[in-house]
């Protein structure tokens, strides 16, 4: 068996982030350069400006206080008051643009891994569970967000005021500021390599948070077996061992991720009990560089540089969450996608409906073939019927005409051309699928039509209903076409969902028409609706039908008995009857 992935299972990815993929980013952030600019001019703006203050602060101990000279004092005050006035302006420009262009950058990834899922092929969604998609595109996504619009701006301020504020120290004083580089150097060292372990085990987190997602979204998909099967006690017990998990990591991840306070706060302090004392050792031998004002204006520096630095830490510790978050999202912008155009792919128009499986071989996983030298030429307007036992690759014939999968070996070709050679837009065109169970959206009955051509008016809509005699249940409907239709379809009977999906083929006109006839049972009547309605659906147009219902394989051109990786059986139900074989079999 391939990768299948459960919710019992961590989910492995297939690639590691580097720091070239956090430079990836960087392909988010550069079209919004003007913004850019105008932030970076704001942020130097409001770190100078909040740094100033300790230098007036200078000018009140040494000139004001200690030389008595009160005059400068009004200056100094109405200097603060500015400054202050600068600072609040500046700070709000700027957050108000960082917010900005967070939305900004979160919508294009948001769009960008919401476009990949819907290009990827089947087979990505066959090997993990739909909780586990589901939640890259939310929860990977929210923390993304933060990130973007409020930790990028933060990092960046908090950078700059600590290389304006290493300028201001170093004016006053270098040998003062070599000290606090000595304490910063080791402590951001240890931060860093405290970081890199986090993120190892916040991708951990992930996989097992999204396990518990998984496991909920099956319990929702899966709510009437559950209920009907007593298993609320089993399934509440593997929740909480699931949630237990989860927990357990997470807990680990807040001890380690505490150690950063205490590692900043020791650090911090042994720094500044050293300058005080080489501060004092100057002044007392008699070190005129080294004044009051100095020493008051170099600690009050050192604060502004304390706060950026203890921020610039929790900041690194939210980058190992968001670089596992990155990881999960760019796994799936970046997953290879299966089924693929060709650069000059054709367009298919209007085809006859002529279709031929040359000599197809196929597999789902590697060693096990399903399908071997399947070989079928069908003339346009033909029908045919698909039957055999379950399991036997009927579906599977059709995914191979419909690209939902590519074949091995030999090819499918419309009309002479191979399937792999036009568009997947012209070929869905031309091909038009109804499934075993179709799907109903939330919405209105007529708008759950329309899917079928969103540019398709009411009435069109209305037409394509009661030609293939849906309109009469359609009216039953408390509020008819403007019914609304829970998802699912819930409200509605398997014979009305087939209805409303036949419709929508009705507007969507393909050439070619695919049925994979519901084996659940509905009544005689309905049956018989149905059985109507098909025959108007495939007027004139090449139809391969699995049937299970005797009427729908009576009423084609030709039967296939498919069994045993191949055709084991094929002619009109008369000439099959008289063979008294498989199909005999099948058929009494
Ligand atoms: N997505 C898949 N991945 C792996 N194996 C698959 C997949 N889909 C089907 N198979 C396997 O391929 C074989 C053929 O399946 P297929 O769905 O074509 O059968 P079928 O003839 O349509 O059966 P049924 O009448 O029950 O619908 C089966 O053995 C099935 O287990
Ligand atoms: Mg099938």
């Amino acid at each position: 068996m391939a990768k299948r992935n459960t919710f019992y299972e961590d989910e492995k990815i297939e690639k590691k982030i580097d720091i070239k993929q956090l430079g990836r980013t960087l392909k988010y952030i550069l079209p919004y350069k003007k913004l850019l600019f105008l932030m970076s001019c704001m942020m130097l703006v409001a770190a100078v400006v909040s740094l100033l203050p300790p230098r007036l602060l200078k000018i009140i101990v040494d000139q004001v206080v200690v030389q008595e000279d009160y005059r400068r004092l009004a200056l100094v005050g109405g200097g603060l008051v500015f400054l202050a006035a600068v600072e609040i302006l500046s700070t709000f420009i700027q957050t108000r643009s960082m917010g900005k262009m967070g939305l900004s950058i979160i919508t294009r990834i948001r769009t960008d891994i919401f476009e990949r899922l819907q290009l990827l092929s089947f087979d990505y969604f066959d090997n993990r569970p739909d909780g586990k998609i589901v939640v890259r595109v939310t929860e990977y996504i929210n923390g993304l967000a933060e990130f973007f619009s409020n930790y990028v701006m933060m990092f960046a301020i908090y950078i700059v005021k600590i290389v304006v504020v290493t300028v201001f120290m170093l004016s006053l004083s270098p040998l003062l500021t070599l000290i606090v580089f000595a304490t910063v150097v080791p402590m951001m060292t240890i931060v860093f390599i405290l970081r890199s372990r986090l993120r190892k085990m916040h991708t951990k987190l992930r996989a097992k948070n999204s396990n518990r997602t998984a496991f909920l979204v099956e319990s929702i998909m899966g709510e009437q077996i559950v209920k009907n099967y007593n298993r609320i006690e089993i399934n509440k017990g593997i929740y909480r061992q699931i949630h237990e998990d989860s927990a357990n990591v997470w807990w680990s991840i807040s001890k380690r991720a505490r150690l950063n306070g205490p590692v900043v706060s020791i650090f911090w302090h042994t720094g500044t009990l050293c300058i005080y004392g080489v501060a004092l050792a100057m002044i007392l031998s008699g070190n005129d560089m080294i004044t009051a004002g100095v020493v008051i204006t170099f600690t009050t520096y050192m604060s502004s540089f304390q706060d950026p630095l203890s921020q610039i830490s929790t900041i690194i510790q939210e980058l190992a969450q968001v670089s596992s978050n990155l990881e999960q999202v760019f796994d799936t912008i970046d997953y290879p996608l299966e089924i693929k155009e060709k650069e000059n792919a054709l367009e298919l128009h209007h085809v006859k409906g002529k279709v031929d499986f040359h000599d197809i071989t196929f597999a789902y996983d590697e060693d096990v073939n399903i399908l071997e030298h399947f070989d079928l030429h069908v003339k346009p307007g033909e029908t045919i019927a698909l039957v055999g036992p379950t399991g036997a690759g009927k579906t599977t014939v059709i995914n191979m005409l419909t690209r939902f999968y590519d074949v091995k070996a030999g090819s499918v070709t419309i009309d002479d051309v191979d399937v792999r050679d036009v568009t997947l837009h012209s070929l869905r065109q031309e091909v038009g699928v109804l499934m075993q169970d179709p799907f109903i959206f939330k919405g209105t009955v007529i708008d759950n039509i329309r899917y079928g051509r969103w540019d398709a008016t009411d009435e069109e809509c209305i037409a394509a209903a009661k030609m293939i005699f849906a309109d009469k249940f359609i009216m039953k409907l408390k509020d008819g076409y403007q019914h609304v239709l829970e998802e699912r379809g819930s409200g509605l009977s398997a014979g009305e969902k087939q209805l409303i999906s036949f419709a929508r083929i009705v507007l969507k006109n393909p050439s070619v028409i695919v049925l994979d006839e519901a084996t659940s049972a509905i009544d005689t009547e309905t049956e018989l609706l149905i059985q109507q309605a098909l025959e108007v659906l495939i007027k004139d147009k090449t139809a391969f039908i699995v049937a299970h219902r005797l009427s729908t394989i009576r009423n084609s051109n030709r039967i296939l008995y498919i069994s045993n990786k191949g055709i084991a059986e094929e002619g009109t139900h008369e000439e099959l009857m008289a063979k008294k074989g498989l199909y005999y079999d099948l058929a009494r």
